[in-house]
């Protein structure tokens, strides 16, 4: 039956993963798949989390099913950690949310949430670049998806002047998806400053902001400081809707937890958005996991852990800067020619190198270095211990 069935690529991400597996050097590393290793490299479970999950077990809870759109003190808390405790759609009643299988599964209800109901063309546009999944995930929604300048090669930054023309040329009430914080691949983040004036842009082609925020606290290791272009979009009055993630900032990866939340005009809306998310969600996995969902409500609604959970994301960000500034210098030590600064001017958990899609296979075939085929490396995966050797298998492919 299956004979016709084309043979498909690997994953552009979760591939190198597989392809390291496969690798015997015992000094093989490991910087596709955007998780946080630490020092040691060896993947991180937050002490916090592992509190959290102690006093979830200690409740003795059931295993019933959640409602269809989750565990409500988790998205009661996830909204208030995203839009902030002076949201005037918060306080008046005017956020839809539901549980999502983490940021993925959010895109996923969004894109298709915005297929079924947005008035207007159903095409939706994402950074040049931005996460491998994100053009997938729109497609397979039902959306057309089309791009917008974003990162500029020659400076290694932002091509702001190139982002706002192509948001202004957009066919008015266009879709927009804007990376909250932490732009992935390229670490490379608007300013405030530039962030307001792209509200300004999206609000006068009448557009509609798509938030994707998972890693709220991973770019300046400040929950507060990340949200602020999703705040400031609100507070001058868009109502954007929003993916959150929790597999970065709490370490949840393989827990799934996430969530999908619309701002509307009224409390009206609301319910109806709700209603309709609901008839979404049914169909596609009937109602989400709990476990994952109850440890990250018990670090969010108990205030003392909460305070611990915000100096671990502070950490788990210190470090990735540290690592970032390690490099640098392992580099300039070697000698390089090449200007390095981008790696510490870039934010969260990549660095997006500037190497070839040719010089990270070299990398990979004979330095056993593993990363996605764009440059992009996951500074989470360099260690005080393996950054000299990185450095050099850079320096060597590089000159
Ligand atoms: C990444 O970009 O590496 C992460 O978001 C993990 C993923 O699912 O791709």
């Amino acid at each position: 039956v299956w004979s016709t069935v084309p043979q498909g690529p690997p994953d552009a991400i979760l591939g190198i993963t597989e392809a390291f597996k496969k690798d015997s050097n015992s000094e093989k590393i490991n910087l596709g798949v955007g998780a946080y290793r630490d020092d040691k490299g060896k993947p991180y479970v937050l002490p916090s989390v592992k509190q959290a999950e102690q006093k979830v077990m200690q409740q003795n809870l059931d295993k019933e099913y959640a409602g269809i759109t989750g565990v409500p003190d988790f998205t009661k808390a996830a909204a208030l950690l995203a839009y902030g405790p002076n949201s005037a759609p918060l306080k008046e009643g005017r956020v839809a949310i539901t549980q999502s299988i983490s940021g993925t599964g959010a895109l996923r209800i969004g894109g298709a949430f915005l297929q079924r109901f947005y008035p207007g063309a159903k095409a939706i546009y994402i950074p040049t670049p931005s996460w491998a999944n994100h053009k997938a995930v729109f497609l397979d929604s039902g959306l057309e998806v089309k791009q917008y300048r974003y990162y500029d090669k020659s400076t290694i930054g932002l091509d702001f002047d190139g982002m706002v023309a192509d948001i202004k040329a957009m066919p008015k009430g266009s879709i927009i998806l804007l990376h909250a914080c932490a732009h992935n691949p390229t670490g490379v983040d608007p300013t405030e400053e530039q962030w307001k004036k792209i509200s300004d842009a999206v609000k006068e082609g009448e557009h509609y902001p798509f938030f994707d925020m998972a890693y709220q606290g991973f770019a300046s290791g400040d929950t507060d400081k990340d949200a602020f272009a999703l705040r400031y979009f609100v507070e001058q009055g868009h109502t954007p809707c929003l993916a959150q993630s929790f597999a970065k900032n709490m370490g949840l990866y393989g827990e799934r937890v996430g969530a999908f939340s619309i701002v509307t005009a009224t409390k009206e809306e609301k319910v109806k958005v709700d209603s309709q998310v609901k008839i979404l969600v049914r169909p596609l996995y009937s109602n989400p996991p709990v476990h994952g969902a109850r440890i990250a409500s018990t670090i969010l609604n108990d205030a003392e852990l909460n305070k611990q959970w915000l100096g671990e994301v502070k950490d788990m960000a210190e470090r990735i800067i540290k690592m970032r500034a390690l490099l640098k210098e392992n580099l300039e030590k070697l000698g390089s020619k090449r200007a390095w600064n981008h790696i510490t001017d870039q934010i969260g958990m990549f660095a997006y190198t500037g190497l070839t899609a040719e010089q990270m296979t070299k990398l990979a075939e004979e330095h056993s270095v593993y990363a996605t085929k764009d440059g992009r490396i996951s500074v989470a995966g360099i260690t005080s211990g393996n950054v000299g050797r990185l450095a050099e298998a850079i320096y060597k492919i590089t000159g």
